[in-house]
């Protein structure tokens, strides 16, 4: 029998159908296993339902009558119970700090869709996710860009400035659909290339998961504010070439997460930067501007995401270094058949830099694209050197990336 004064709970008229198990169990979570808790009640049939869940979980029970006449139920806590969560994993911890700068190194797959943090129950059914070791996917300031990306979103519909009063040539404005068409194609490449890549990542890395997620919300927006302005005077978008299709399908058979985001990230999104700014100081007309102007801001962050995870992966692991530039040489191989940049695109960019179709407003337009690849190779030079690649390494490299820019 009962000696010590054990806790004891009473849950009224509550049944136990009615919640008042919720209570028992909390009571019970409070105790050791072999401890004992006293429940008093008044519900009808509250005691033999007890006794009943008590058979049920493995407690032990004893009905006491009290000298006032009401039952004392006596519950003995199960080792079982106890033992239920004996084998349960520990996943790390839900906010990266101090205590944890990182996450796990590997993520088990019996972790599953748990949070990180939580405490996963032996037996849980195992996820395989391919992309489940740090540093293939991880990079430091993932969380940080993450929250910026967060901040960042804007829309579309509101951002812009649709109804902007402009009238272009013919020509010019001819010249701006064929770019919003060139840049719609990759725009897609640009969101579904990551997007393969998500659906592999481990959610325990959730900083990287949730920005990738974030970085297929931007491509889609840009999809969408090109196709807008392709289609803003009523045109249909115009001519996707054999040469641009071939490169970027390139992209999506790099199967390896961080030789894709350096193709995709650090060289073609990298370049696209330089091609919006372009736009932007050059658009003739206020919605393409506008338009420059966002989706940079948002390629930027898809930069900074592509750098900061190689940056990660080549600290703890340089000789991939070599990966990098054999998927750089691979591709140019691939590519060294097709056309690259096919004149519809430059002549459109000359064009829409040039404004009018004046000789002098032409040759104005002929140095801004010139000026522009300039800008664009030396940005690539510049990231590749600060990958630790030599400069006149990083020079061939640099020449050797595509000439559809993405
Ligand atoms: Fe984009
Ligand atoms: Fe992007």
């Amino acid at each position: 029998m009962v000696t010590s004064s054990p806790p004891t709970i009473d849950i009224e008229a509550l049944g136990l159908d009615e919640g008042a198990l919720l209570l028992v169990r909390k009571a019970l979570l409070q105790l050791a296993p072999g401890a004992v808790l006293g429940v008093t009640g008044r519900a009808p049939g509250w005691s033999s339902h007890l006794l009943a869940w008590c058979r049920s979980q493995g407690h032990g029970f004893e009905l006491e009558e009290r000298p006032d006449g009401r039952l004392m139920a006596w519950v003995r806590r199960s080792d079982q119970a106890e033992g239920r969560w004996l084998g349960a994993q520990s996943t790390g911890r839900a906010v990266l700090g101090q205590e944890q700068p990182w996450p796990a190194e590997q993520a088990q797959a019996s972790w599953g869709l748990a949070a990180r943090g939580a405490k996963v129950e032996a037996g849980s059914p195992p996820m395989g996710f391919a992309l489940n070791r740090r540093d293939e996917l991880w990079a430091a300031t993932a969380g940080e860009l993450y929250r910026q990306a967060a901040a960042a979103q804007w829309d579309p519909e509101a951002a812009i400035d649709w109804q902007a009063p402009f009238e272009l040539p013919d020509a010019v404005e001819t010249a701006v659909v064929q770019v919003m068409t060139y840049l719609i194609e990759n725009e897609n490449a640009a969101l579904l290339v990551p997007a393969r890549h998500l659906g592999q990542i481990h959610p325990h890395y959730r900083e990287v998961m949730q920005l990738l997620a974030l970085q297929c919300a931007d491509e889609a927006r840009h999809v969408e504010v090109f196709t807008r302005r392709a289609t803003l005077k009523g045109r249909e978008p115009g001519l996707s070439t054999a040469g641009g299709q071939t490169s970027l399908r390139t992209l999506f058979e790099a199967s390896d997460f961080s030789q894709a985001t350096f193709l995709l990230s650090v060289l073609g999104e990298g370049t696209f930067v330089n091609l919006l700014n372009f736009l932007h100081a050059h658009a003739p007309d206020p919605v393409t501007r506008q338009i420059a102007r966002l989706t940079a801001r948002d390629e930027a962050r898809h930069v900074a995401f592509g750098m900061a995870h190689l940056e990660h992966r080549l600290s703890v692991q340089p000789d991939y270094q070599i990966r990098l530039r054999n998927a750089m040489e691979q591709r140019y191989d691939e590519l060294s058949t097709s056309a690259g940049l096919n004149e519809e695109v430059f002549d459109a960019l000359v064009l829409l830099a040039a404004g009018s179709l004046t000789p002098e407003a032409v040759r104005h337009g002929h140095q801004a694209v010139q000026t522009l690849k300039q800008e664009m190779a030396g940005g690539r030079k510049a990231r590749l050197s600060r990958l630790g690649f030599e400069r006149s390494e990083a020079q061939r490299l640099s020449d050797m990336h595509t000439r559809n820019f993405m």
